[in-house]
């Protein structure tokens, strides 16, 4: 382990049993960045009234038992200790990292079987603004444990079943399959949806209709089967072309929609029913999972088969939890969803341990999506009040990322342009997403997201073509670059210090799913060598050789780190810029 902080943690911990006795072996040592020095541990404080002792004894205490610690140990003030590494070991370490493939991120060990629940749009509508950030989130973090070595199983919930279906097939029929396939192919879902909702509820014969046709659909009868394939496969042939504009992971291997749990729902319910955990109330089944009460202090039920026998969204969630423990082996299971739906996960979970379904060893967790607002403050909509067609969202961004290349005078012929254009556009958004914590709210802001400064996805960008552009010029490979690293100069030491954190914070960010806090470390890696090279030529005129060589080495473990970072948000990273 490389991380200065985990690495000192253990050894502050070592020196408190040497010097307290065992039992004090697993005691917090309170290690933070500090301004006097690289660190500083407060557990002399926190320790001297359990051990009634002064607490800058304690402090000289630790320190006598840390006296082989690479580095140098200051007591100061009413006991802190002020720990500064040496930069031999700073240098050895980031030379290990730099000679090593994996960077010093590790594995998990033992691997799990992570199933992650994401993207899930609506075949009924367009893909709107929620489902991308959805979308994004869920594939960083199947990027994220796919890298430390976990098995991951992406489940795309699509909203593909359900009432709603017989009147679009019959719109369907009305219009012809051809017609039909051509405007959902072109994302014109919404337009589909809102047209067949119109006869339904303007023509009596098309709804009667639209009726005798979801129940035909639900007994599975084969010809209006066929026409549900052809309404899906043209919608899903649409969420594909989104996925590869944003260069998400997801296949139709991943697909695993409502209509997948349609022939499991009537078991799920007898099942339920039968073991006692689901009980009628006024004709409907229900679960009461304990802890859960309306606003009339009530128990709140959670509805699995309402009193005219129809299943629902919680139905196809308590049996989809059920196929996932039981069929998928998931020993973890993230649904990536918008965090309106926080109380409807919260009430799955519960009735899932109720009925047994969700062994104590498996975690279910929602990682909750906030709210997407335009900048006024509201939910993000066009200025005719519609939701904003996805597609055009993002060729908006490549279009003002183009702008924004041609603005900073880059001269590239029109495919690279291109190229760069679509990559800085895509990138922008994703980051965007990606760097505010997923939970809170967040304000579309195409201005920001496309800027060159600040913690953006462009400037991200910018920060590794900027140090391919070095090695260019010094005509040297990254690849070659093996050092030895030294970290001379005050800029040096800092971001090497900086880039050993990079294993511990992924593994962080994994374990919390917190792709924010990746974009942070990569933030004050892409700052800390802004000032590194502003302050430490590496290839200009009058560099000796050996400088050149050590900070070329430096620039190489940066780039990496930055790049594989990217990588692991899904962000693209454009070779020139
Ligand atoms: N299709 C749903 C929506 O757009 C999201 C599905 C999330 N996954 C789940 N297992 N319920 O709101």
């Amino acid at each position: 382990m490389t991380d200065p902080q985990i690495v000192l943690t253990e050894r502050v911990q070592q020196a408190l049993a040497n010097a307290f006795g065992s039992e004090y072996a697993d005691a917090d040592p309170l290690i933070r960045p500090s301004q006097f020095a690289d660190f500083q541990a407060n557990v002399a404080m926190s320790l001297a009234k359990r051990l009634r002792r002064a607490p800058r004894e304690v402090a000289e205490a630790i320190k006598t038992e840390l006296s082989d610690f690479p580095g140098t140990v200051e007591v100061s003030g009413p006991g802190f200790l002020n720990i500064t590494l040496a930069d031999s070991w700073i240098e050895s370490e980031a030379q290990r990292m730099l000679d090593d493939p994996r960077l010093g991120v590790g594995s998990i060990t033992p691997s799990q079987t992570v199933v992650i629940d994401y993207s899930a749009p609506n075949a009924a509508k367009e893909m709107h603004v929620g489902h991308l950030r959805t979308t994004i989130v869920g594939d960083s973090l199947a990027r994220l444990h796919s890298h430390l070595g976990n098995t991951v199983i992406r489940q795309n919930h699509l909203g593909d079943w359900g009432t709603p279906f017989g009147m679009l097939i019959e719109h369907l029929l009305e219009i012809g399959e051809e017609t039909a396939v051509a405007q959902l192919e072109a994302g014109m879902g919404t337009e589909f949806y809102q047209a067949a909702r119109a006869k339904f509820d303007g023509d009596d014969d098309f709804k009667l209709r639209a009726r005798t046709r979801v129940t035909t659909l639900q007994s599975g009868d084969p010809a209006t089967m066929r026409l549900w394939h052809v309404f899906m496969d043209a919608t899903v042939r649409y969420f594909n072309k989104l996925y590869a504009l944003l260069g998400v992971t997801l296949t139709d291997a991943d697909l695993a929609g409502e209509s997948m749990y349609n022939p499991m729902l009537g078991k799920t319910c007898d099942d339920l029913e039968s073991s006692g955990v689901a009980v009628l109330s006024e004709g409907a089944l229900c679960l009461f999972p304990p802890g859960f009460t309306g606003s009339d202090d009530k128990p709140l039920p959670l509805i699995i088969r309402k009193s005219d026998g129809g299943y629902g969204y919680a139905t196809t969630d308590m049996a989809a939890i059920r196929y996932r423990v039981h069929d998928l082996k998931a020993e973890r299971i993230l649904y990536v969803v918008g965090s309106d739906q926080a109380l409807h996960f919260r009430m799955v979970f519960a009735a899932a341990k109720l009925a047994g379904w969700l062994p104590e060893s498996v975690s279910a967790e929602h990682v909750q999506i906030g709210m997407m607002l335009g900048k006024d403050g509201r939910r993000f909509k066009t200025r005719s009040g519609e939701s904003v067609k996805l597609m055009d969202l993002l060729h908006e961004a490549v279009d003002r990322a183009e702008a924004a290349i041609t603005e900073r005078g880059l001269d590239y012929d029109e495919a690279t342009r291109k190229e760069i254009a679509h990559a800085v556009g895509m990138g922008a958004v994703k980051y965007a997403d990606l760097s505010v914590s997923h939970d809170s709210e967040y304000v579309l802001d195409f201005d920001r997201m496309i800027s060159f400064t600040g913690n953006t996805g462009p400037y991200m960008q910018y920060a590794t073509a900027r140090i391919r552009s070095i090695f260019r010029k010094a005509g040297v490979e990254p690849a070659d670059a093996s050092g030895p690293i030294v970290l001379a100069a005050p800029a040096e030491r800092a971001l090497g210090l900086q880039v050993l954190g990079f294993g511990e914070t992924i593994a962080q960010v994994t374990a919390e799913s917190e792709p924010h806090r990746l974009c942070a470390f990569l933030f004050q890696t892409a700052s800390l060598f802004s000032t590194f090279y502003d302050e430490c030529p590496v290839a200009k005129e009058g560099v000796d050789a050996e400088t050149r060589k050590q900070r070329l080495a430096l620039c190489a473990l940066v780039l990496d780190v930055l790049e594989t970072g990217l990588d692991l948000l899904g962000v693209p990273v454009p070779e020139r810029m």
